[in-house]
C-alpha cells in the first residue's frame, strides 16, 4: 500500500461497474474495486462473473472474491490473466447475505482465521497483492469478543479495510468508529469504511493513524466526492454524467449498473435507505 493516505471506492454490487470506476479514478479515487464475485463461479467459467471481472483501461482496480474453496481459487488462477489496471486481490469477509453467511462465507469467515490464512497464501503465492475487507464480526456477540483483531492479528494480508458494523447491522445504525484505533495499534495497514463523507470525517480517521479511507454510497451519489475530499477543483457533476454516458457507449457493460447509478447520482443520501 502506497505511503501516501489513500482514497478508495468502495466495492458495490450491481453500481461500481468499470464505467462508474473510471469516473471516480479520475476525479480523485487511487484505487477501486470489483463488487465480489464467487471464487467458485470464476473457476466453473461462469460467464457473467468473468465479465465481471474485465478491466477496459489503467484504473487502478482490485479484483474482490468471495468463497472458500482452495482447489476453486487454484482453479481461477490458473485461467487469470491480469489486465491492464490490475492491482490485486481482495478477499470478502464482510457481506452479511445469508447465502453467504450460512455456508461460513462473507462476514461468517471472520473468525475462521485457518481458512482465511490458506487462501491469503494462494493469492501470495501467485504473486497477487491481497488485501481483506471485513466487519466486526458476524453480530454483536463476536464483535464484543473482538474477533476483527485476532484476524488483523493473525492473517499477513497487505492491507485490512475495516467495515465498522458487525453483520446483523443495517445501515441506520451508525458505523462504530472508536474500533479503528485498536486496529491500526495491530500494526498491519488499516483502512476506515463506513459512513464516511466529510472532510472533517477524513481528518477524525487520519487522527486515528488508518492508511486511508473508503467510500461507498457517498460515491454513488456525488463520484467528485474524491476530489473534494483531496481540495481538488471539480467540474460540474452535469459534465461528469456526459463523462460516464461517453463511457457507457464505448463498453460491453451492463444495462443494470448505469440505471441504478442514475437512481442515485445528484440524489441526497435518503435515496439509499431502500438498499440497506
Ligand atoms: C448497494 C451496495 C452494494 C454493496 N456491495 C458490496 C460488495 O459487492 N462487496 C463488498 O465488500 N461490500 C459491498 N457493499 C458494502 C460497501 O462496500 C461498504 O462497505 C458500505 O456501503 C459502507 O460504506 P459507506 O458508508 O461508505 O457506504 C455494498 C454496499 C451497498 C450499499
Amino acid at each position: 500500500m502506497e505511503k501516501k493516505f489513500q482514497y478508495l471506492l468502495a466495492p458495490m454490487e450491481d453500481l461500481a461497474d468499470s464505467c462508474f470506476r473510471t469516473i471516480c479514478h479520475r476525479y480523485g479515487a487511487n484505487l477501486t474495486f470489483t463488487e465480489l464475485n464467487r471464487i467458485d463461479s470464476l473457476a466453473r467459467n461462469n460467464k457473467s462473473s468473468w465479465k465481471r471481472i474485465k478491466l477496459f483501461d489503467e484504473t487502478p482496480t482490485v479484483i474482490q472474491v468471495i468463497g472458500e474453496k482452495e482447489q476453486f481459487l487454484k482453479k481461477f488462477l490458473s485461467k487469470f490473466n491480469p489486465e491492464k489496471g490490475f492491482s490485486g486481490f481482495n478477499l470478502n469477509l464482510g457481506c452479511p447475505a445469508p447465502n453467504f453467511v450460512n455456508h461460513g462465507i462473507g462476514c461468517a469467515m471472520i473468525k475462521r482465521i485457518a481458512k482465511t490464512k490458506k487462501l491469503v497464501q494462494i493469492l501470495k503465492d501467485n504473486g497477487y497483492s491481497t488485501s481483506i475487507k471485513m466487519r466486526l464480526g458476524l453480530n454483536q456477540f463476536e464483535k464484543e469478543k473482538k474477533v476483527y483483531l485476532n484476524l488483523i492479528n493473525n492473517v499477513n494480508a497487505d492491507f485490512f479495510i475495516v467495515h465498522a458494523r458487525h453483520g446483523k447491522q443495517g445501515y441506520n445504525e451508525k458505523a462504530d468508529w472508536s474500533v479503528f484505533a485498536e486496529c491500526v495499534k495491530t500494526g498491519k495497514n488499516i483502512v476506515a469504511n463506513g459512513d464516511i463523507k466529510t472532510k472533517e470525517d477524513v481528518e477524525k480517521i487520519r487522527s486515528f493513524g488508518c492508511r486511508g479511507v473508503m467510500i461507498g454510497r457517498a460515491a454513488i451519489i456525488n463520484p467528485l466526492i474524491f476530489a473534494e475530499l483531496k481540495g481538488l477543483t471539480v467540474p460540474s457533476l452535469g459534465k461528469v454524467k456526459l463523462e460516464y454516458e461517453q463511457l457507457l457507449k464505448e463498453r460491453d457493460v451492463s444495462y443494470k449498473y448505469h440505471q441504478n447509478i442514475f437512481k442515485h447520482l445528484g440524489k441526497v443520501d435518503g435515496s439509499f435507505n431502500e438498499l440497506s
